[in-house]
């Protein structure tokens, strides 16, 4: 009763969508920025981007190295018919060099801040996460993770491994120089083994702290909770089934007995 009186108060329903409001919008604080982040794809092309919100103005973007001449973008990125970002192409993107971008715009209300931000592109490459991923038993009961990336050149790559058995709640991450292997030396063979690797360039290249998305996962062992839950939902339909199945002859049957005895 207490419970319904006051979800039926006006202010207090108010109250708790502002509540809401200040709990969303404190948890997208970091992702709303207006900043400008660049991020270089994989090595192949690169976006600088920004979020749009209401009452901004349309931004232009100027971009160049060193001291080279200021360009405006090219190729903007737009949402809704604003300027959301730029994208680079592989030939604009030169590292270990100064990158500078400068952000300007005016609305209604009057001039917004230029903006300008440098960066040291080699340290904002996000790769693609390794592909081909294997998973060997040996002789000595010793399970062998490995993978394979893409792109030709795998200098400056280092790994992150993550698994977990269905019997756990966490991940298991070791960090891997170079080599494209994990071993787990002793499995469970009642246990079912997920793996999932990302990869990030070194930093013995770069200092960048993005790693790539982690991959697709392989899995290996045997799921008995899963076979288990899975006969026992046969055999729960097959129940209902045959309940149904009986409670339709029985009533056919009344309903017949109904009929001759009339
Ligand atoms: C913003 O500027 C771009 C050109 O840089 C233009 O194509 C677009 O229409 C503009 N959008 C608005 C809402 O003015
Ligand atoms: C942004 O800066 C450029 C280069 O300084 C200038 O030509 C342009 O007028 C500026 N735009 C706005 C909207 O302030
Ligand atoms: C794992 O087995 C696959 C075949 O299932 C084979 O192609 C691959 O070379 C093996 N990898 C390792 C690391 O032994």
């Amino acid at each position: 009763m207490a419970w319904k009186c006051i979800l039926r108060t006006p202010t207090l329903l108010k109250q708790i969508n502002l509540l809401w409001l200040i709990v969303f919008n404190s948890g997208e604080a970091h992702t709303q920025s207006n900043d400008v982040d660049c991020i270089v794809y994989n090595e192949e092309f690169m976006e600088c981007t920004w979020i749009h919100s209401e009452g901004k103005p349309n931004y232009t973007l100027y971009h160049w190295y060193s001291s080279q001449p200021a360009k405006e973008c090219g190729n903007y990125i737009q949402q809704n018919g604003y300027n959301v970002g730029c994208n680079f192409s592989k030939s604009e993107i030169i590292q270990f060099r100064e990158f500078s971008v400068y952000r300007n715009g005016s609305s209604d209300s009057g001039n917004e801040l230029p903006l300008t931000r440098n960066f040291q592109l080699q340290d904002q490459v996000k790769l693609n996460p390794p592909e081909n991923l294997t998973l060997n038993m040996t002789d000595r009961n010793e399970l062998i993770f490995s993978w394979g990336v893409a792109e030709k050149s795998l200098k400056c790559r280092m790994y992150e491994v993550r698994y977990r058995s269905d019997k756990d709640k966490n991940w298991q991450v070791h960090t891997i120089n170079s080599q494209r292997k994990y071993y787990l030396a002793s499995t469970d063979p009642k246990k079912l083994y997920t793996f999932e690797v990302r990869s990030k360039i070194n930093e013995y290249c770069a200092t960048t702290v993005l790693w790539s998305e982690w991959s697709s996962s392989v899995q290996w062992g045997e799921n008995y909770t899963g076979i288990a839950q899975r006969n026992f939902h046969a055999l729960l339909l097959f129940s209902i089934v045959t309940l149904l199945g009986l409670l339709i002859i029985v009533v056919f049957q009344l309903t017949g007995k109904r009929e001759t005895t009339k």
